[in-house]
């Protein structure tokens, strides 16, 4: 029995504010939590799989050319090792997140250093490793690489439907009272997520079982069948626990296929896993961006135009850009507008989605910006972001679903003290530690996905969740967990939700934050047909159904469900799917941060002192997760402001700081303690469950906050992200 719901139409019900177990919301331990910590979870690489032997791949030291050789005569003299595989299935790039088709695959063809070009299969992974180091290749190289995106020899293009013209922008700049006409540059950001990737894989027969570290499985596994030329019908891809993906775990990686392979030619399971080098050279890399922004107001500090033109860069052939002014579009008004990306075509490893793809850096951006024109404008940087809420959308004139934008200014302003923030930038010192105040406001699109779950009441009055919905840190076994209890009436330890595995229904992934919101969705629908069923048997109205602590009834009276059920069991499949709610509303979440910095006036380094985030995203499912969403996002955002960067050589495009060693992401002593607090919101236009996606949002704009308040703290002006000390030593004040 399947229920099912379009998104045509607000949903107004608010059910889960009525549930009497309570659990949504409340922040509840993750069920997961206690498996993790104590090792017994089993991430891609810990299966134990019995006959296995180990592969690793062999990436291209050119960066655009052909194969000519692959001398495997040596190597494969040494009994240890099993095969040199140069199949033409293999990819030579990541699928981009929801591809659902192989992306290009080939061992011949060079477009990037580092791309994987062979997989070499050993007994040990350590005597795979040395083989793969001393293979002998050789090239053919190509002439006309491209490695700097700002050449002026760089061919770029321009995806037409991201270009936007509206009245004249030129003009509103000329008669504007106060404006701001900056470029700013932002580097590439790799995912760096904990868990490197791997993938195992083991035949019996045609069928294929993967096991690996993926987002969306319900893509990936149509991916896998494209690439190997095999029916999807004969994989089963299993990913239950997910180490950290940020997008780039989001689309098929290189060692998924290089190990299905292995295996199936070499009739052994086959472990391919890559290593934190491998990582940054062969998954996503957020691309750098160059961002003209150009803001013009009236006295009243009121927008009249608006300019966010995008320079971004990708792989020749690739569809995906960066898309930088996703929330410029709908975030403030401002009747002229000019919105544009363009996109340079570069031999870098391929641009992918990285947390928050556009608004993680977009935002960053442009909350620069209006930090810039609030001091040109003499307006409280606060203030102008208020004044410049539109009514609807400036472009699609279509008006916004909730939005708490607004709320999220003004608690973050109390919170922080913003009334006696440091006014003068340069002027609060404390020994040699100059003390600086910025804001930034927050903003990410909100996107509900197809999703499937199914839900079974078991005889015993305890239930099952499953679906091919990934967890990858967010807390999907906890809220899934939470709403079936809550819609059944069961205590947690009464529910068990099963993920990541391809022969339950399909989930939408994790991916773009509509994770919670939409497999939340499903699982919702599903126990709403449950109760349904529940309700017959007791011959009342499912909404009138008390549930609670294992027990159900209609009016006073509760029965146990196990003696209800009476040895049966119920099942349903909940669907949910985006409709015209996502087209005909701007659906976003909104927020704010203020952060307080320390810039030493001597060395020029940057301490972040306090940092506060203030988000509304729909019904939070459970608080505990949603605000460690909103932690990872905003250390992210002190990342991005301070020390995060890919550097690339322009010689040949290879990733110089490819590990955790030299590219540097905050750790425990970058990051002060961090208050979090969420509004209170529902949105009915978003999900029946009134849940936005929150997994994205404490990341984007987070970085401006920081900016800006060196900035305060100093005088200067970073526009070329990370503001690292050399960026700011030559400018610090003097005694
Ligand atoms: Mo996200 S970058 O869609 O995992």
């Amino acid at each position: 029995m399947t229920a099912h719901q379009k998104m045509d139409k607000p949903d107004t019900r608010n059910r889960l504010d009525d549930m009497r177990q309570g659990l949504v919301g409340k922040p509840m331990d993750r069920p997961d939590g206690p498996l993790k910590v104590s090792g017994q979870a089993t991430y891609a690489h810990e299966w134990d799989i019995p006959d296995m032997v180990y592969g690793v791949l062999v990436r291209a030291t050119i960066s655009k050319g052909r194969v000519t050789n692959v001398a495997s005569d040596e190597i494969l003299a040494d009994e240890s090792v099993h095969a040199v595989i140069t199949d033409d299935r293999l990819l030579r790039r990541p699928a981009q997140g929801g591809a659902n088709e192989a992306p290009p695959q080939g061992s011949k063809q060079v477009d990037y250093f580092g791309q994987p070009i062979a997989v070499v299969v050993a007994d040990t992974f350590e005597q795979a490793r040395h083989s793969a180091n001393i293979l002998p290749i050789s090239y053919d190289t190509e002439g006309n690489a491209a490695f700097d995106p700002e050449a002026p020899d760089t061919e770029t293009d321009t995806p037409e439907d991201d270009q936007l013209d509206q009245g004249d922008l030129d003009q509103a700049m000329r008669d504007a009272a106060f404006t701001v006409d900056q470029v700013y540059r932002t580097p590439g950001h790799n995912s760096a997520a904990m868990e490197p990737h791997c993938a195992i894989a083991s035949w019996e027969g045609d069928k294929l079982t993967l096991r690996g570290s993926y987002q969306m499985l319900n893509f990936n596994i149509n991916e896998l069948a494209d690439a190997l030329h095999i029916v999807r019908e004969n994989i089963r891809m299993l990913s239950p626990f997910v180490g950290g993906g940020f997008g780039s775990k989001l689309g098929l990686s290189p060692e998924a296929v290089a190990a299905a392979i292995a295996a199936k030619e070499i009739g052994r399971p086959v472990c391919v896993a890559l290593s934190r080098q491998q990582v940054f050279e062969t998954t996503m890399r957020r691309s750098e961006t160059r961002q003209h922004v150009r803001l013009a107001c009236g006295e009243d500090g009121v927008l009249t135009g608006l300019g966010h033109e995008c320079l971004v860069s990708n792989l020749p052939g690739e569809e995906f850009y960066e898309p930088v002014t996703q929330a410029t579009h709908f975030l403030y008004g401002g009747q002229n507008r000019k919105l544009g990306i363009e996109v340079a075509r570069v031999n870098r490893t391929c641009g992918g989605s990285v947390r928050a793809p556009g608004e993680a850096v977009g935002m960053q951006v442009l909350e620069n910006a209006m930090d810039e024109l609030a001091e040109a404008a003499g307006i409280d940087p606060v203030e102008l972001r208020k004044r410049n809420i539109p009514e609807r959308h400036p472009e699609e004139d279509i008006p916004y679903s909730s939005r708490r934008f607004t709320e999220a200014l003004d608690e973050g302003a109390k919170l922080f003290g913003w009334d006696n923030r440091n006014r003068k930038p340069g002027a609060k010192r404390e020994g040699d530690w100059l003390i600086g105040h910025g804001m930034a406001g927050a903003a990410r699109v909100n996107i509900l996905s197809e999703a499937k779950a199914k839900v079974t009441l078991l005889a015993n009055g305890s239930a099952v969740v499953e679906t091919d919905m990934t967890d990858i840190g967010t807390g999907t076994y906890a809220i899934l967990t939470q709403i079936a209890c809550d819609m059944l009436g069961l205590p947690a330890n009464r529910v068990e939700t099963r993920l990541g595995d391809t022969d339950f229904p399909a989930g939408p992934g994790s991916g773009g934050s509509w994770g919670a919101s939409s497999s939340g969705s499903a699982v919702f629908l599903a126990c709403e047909e449950i109760r349904k069923k529940l309700a017959n048997k007791l011959g009342g109205k499912e909404t009138d159904l008390t549930l609670a602590d294992g027990k159900a009834g209609t009016g006073d009276k509760a029965r146990p469900l196990a003696e209800i059920l009476d040895g049966e069991e119920i099942s349903a499949i909940g669907h949910i799917e985006p409709g015209k709610t996502l087209e005909d509303w701007q659906q976003a979440t909104y927020g704010s941060y203020f952060a307080e910095v320390a810039v030493n006036a001597v060395t020029g380094e940057t301490r972040v002192k306090r940092m506060i985030g203030v988000f509304g995203a729909g019904r939070i499912l459970n608080e505990k997760t949603a605000t460690s969403q909103c932690y990872g996002g905003m250390i992210w955002g002190i990342g991005s402001a301070l020390t995060e960067e890919l550097a690339f050589d322009n010689r040949d495009g290879h990733i110089v700081n490819h590990d955790l060693a030299e590219y540097h992401i905050p750790v425990n002593l970058d990051v002060p303690q961090i208050e979090v607090v969420l509004l209170k919101e529902r949105d009915e236009w978003a999900s029946p469950i009134q849940a936005k996606g929150i997994g994205e949002l404490g990341i984007c704009g987070a970085a401006a906050a920081v900016t800006n308040a060196i900035y305060n703290a100093t005088g200067i002006r970073v526009r070329e992200y990370p503001a690292t000390l050399d960026k700011l030593l030559a400018g610090l004040p003097k005694e």
